[in-house]
């Protein structure tokens, strides 16, 4: 019982200091170098520069969101297998907010100002589809995962050619996001209905076109 509580508590710590280190962009590092690590930096015009710093912002948020969407379902969800996919699957996602964030300071720009509130309603929607049942859970992974790789592909689109740097950086991301909805998939997630889907993409547009600028 004793053990138990502490277990919890232990829990709760980190909990929270995962919340503070990623709304405070501090304290997280990568368990992977970055793929840009040990690439030379393209020569970009400033509305280049403006126009990458964007897209990494909203990527860099995008992690932000998918920190505390991990965070919330792996608090609710029931069996401790999802749980611990879950949790393995959120550290990965580490390594991506880091990249992104040390691309972002590269380009002398700085992570979204919005990252907390996003953040907040990521873990309530997270911690809500967890609650419902771990098939619903994996399912909103899935969804989840599906929608952050279409965005990644567009962002691949629009890079400047010559920026290898942030290119290598989502091409890696697309290809662990993709596994990670797989994953989702063949642990049990459901498919979620289609209104649920586009409210889903309509969330995820307000965030791209929100931390693109601010
Ligand atoms: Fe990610
Ligand atoms: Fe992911």
């Amino acid at each position: 019982m004793r053990q138990r509580r502490l277990s919890l508590l232990d829990r709760l710590i980190t909990e929270a200091d995962t919340v503070l280190r990623t709304i405070t962009n501090q304290g997280h590092s990568a368990a992977r170098p970055s793929p840009s690590q040990g690439h030379a930096d393209a020569e970009l015009s400033e509305p280049e520069r403006k126009h990458v710093a964007g897209l990494m912002r909203v990527n860099h948020t995008g992690e932000v969101c998918a920190q505390a969407l991990y965070q919330g379902q792996a608090l609710t969800a029931k069996l401790p297998t999802v749980r611990d996919e879950m949790q393995q699957a959120a550290e990965e996602e580490v390594d991506h907010l880091v990249w992104c964030e040390q691309r972002l300071r590269e380009l002398d720009s700085q992570p979204s100002l919005l990252n907390p509130a996003w953040y907040g309603l990521s873990f309530a929607l997270g911690a809500v589809a967890g609650a419902i049942g771990d098939k619903v859970s994996l399912g909103f992974v899935a969804a989840t995962e599906e929608r952050v790789c279409n965005h990644l592909r567009d962002h691949l689109k629009t890079l400047p050619e010559d920026d290898r740097k942030s290119r290598l950086i989502l091409q890696q991301m697309l290809e662990d996001e993709q596994r990670h909805g797989e994953n989702a998939l063949e642990a049990g997630g459901t498919d979620l209905p289609a209104p649920v889907k586009d409210a889903m993409t309509a969330v995820s547009k307000v965030m791209t076109g929100s931390s693109y600028r601010i």
